[in-house]
């Protein structure tokens, strides 16, 4: 990886910026330019034995940070190889300090799909960031207000009945590549892995990370004698926050009727070249 010149170098990685451009989906196009700066109010620690209650600028990084958990969450429920989430605005946000638990934030976004550029809804959600030890996921509760009018179903057999007719398993490395390439033919497979790592960043997230999927290291699928389609990912997490870049394994199997489920999921110990 250390070939590649001109590239941004963070913390001993060569991080293409093209790498960046996953998380766009996901994010509003103004934010992803400006990656938030540790000093940001992020999660203000507030003494421990008051229930407090604060209405928060909408905009700013606490509030857009909880709405990609949001997206994350709802992505990793009803996503697909042809339908990803977004939350491409807040329009309210609050949060309340709950003494002994944590953080609770009460959204109100406009929530759309990603790839078919549905029509926008209204949505309203409440995103609990536990402060306990060991770490639990967030508790996301949300409600969509409207119907979210999508019809993906005839993408996603497509590819079903493209991926079930290869003589030989799907195997690919880096999508994409260093330089940030990728052929056409495998962007339903990183949809794929991004609702897989939408499952497991909601899993891991905490109120000072902001995950996204930087490259899938490899795709290898698994023959199976049933229905389902099954891959093994290893794919590179970024936290923009730390800008550390993690990589983790994905055991995903996916079927058009039944969704996309990750069976097993790991951290994996990072490579020379990662650290
Ligand atoms: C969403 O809510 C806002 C007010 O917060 C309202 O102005 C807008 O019309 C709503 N959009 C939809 C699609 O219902
Ligand atoms: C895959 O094979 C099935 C039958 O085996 C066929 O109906 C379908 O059209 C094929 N799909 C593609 C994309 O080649």
């Amino acid at each position: 990886m250390g070939l590649l010149g001109g590239k941004r170098r963070r913390r001993g990685i060569w991080v293409p910026a093209r790498f960046l451009l996953p998380l766009l989906l996901l994010l509003p196009a103004s934010k992803a330019g400006a990656p938030p700066s540790s000093a940001s109010p992020a999660s203000p620690r507030s003494p421990d034995m008051e229930r407090q209650e604060e209405e928060i600028p909408p905009g700013n990084f606490p509030a857009t940070r909880a709405a990609r958990l949001l997206a994350h969450y709802i992505t990793a429920q009803r996503g697909s190889p042809s339908r990803l989430f977004q939350v491409p605005t807040v329009l309210q946000a609050r949060r309340e300090h709950i003494p002994g638990v944590g953080n609770k934030y009460h959204l109100k976004v406009s929530l759309e799909e990603a790839l078919q550029k549905s029509n926008a809804v209204n949505c309203t959600a409440e995103i609990l960031y536990h402060h306990s030890d060991p770490h639990v996921a967030a508790e996301v509760h949300y409600t969509v207000e409207g119907e979210l009018e999508i019809n993906t179903e005839e993408a996603d057999n497509k590819f079903y009945n493209k991926i079930k007719n290869l003589s030989e398993p799907l195997e690919a490395q880096k999508i994409p590549d260093n330089y940030g390439n990728m052929v056409a033919e495998m962007e339903p497979v990183r949809h794929l892995a991004l609702v897989a790592c939408a499952y497991v960043i909601w899993q891991i997230s905490t109120e000072d990370t902001l995950y996204n999927l930087a490259q899938i290291e490899s795709v290898k699928q698994v023959k199976r004698k049933d229905d389902y389609l099954e891959f093994s990912f290893v794919v590179l997490l970024h936290d923009m926050v730390s800008q550390e870049i993690i990589p983790w394994h994905m055991q995903v199997l996916w079927h058009p009727q039944h969704g996309v489920k990750v069976t097993q999921n790991s951290r994996q110990p990072k490579r020379a070249a990662q650290d």
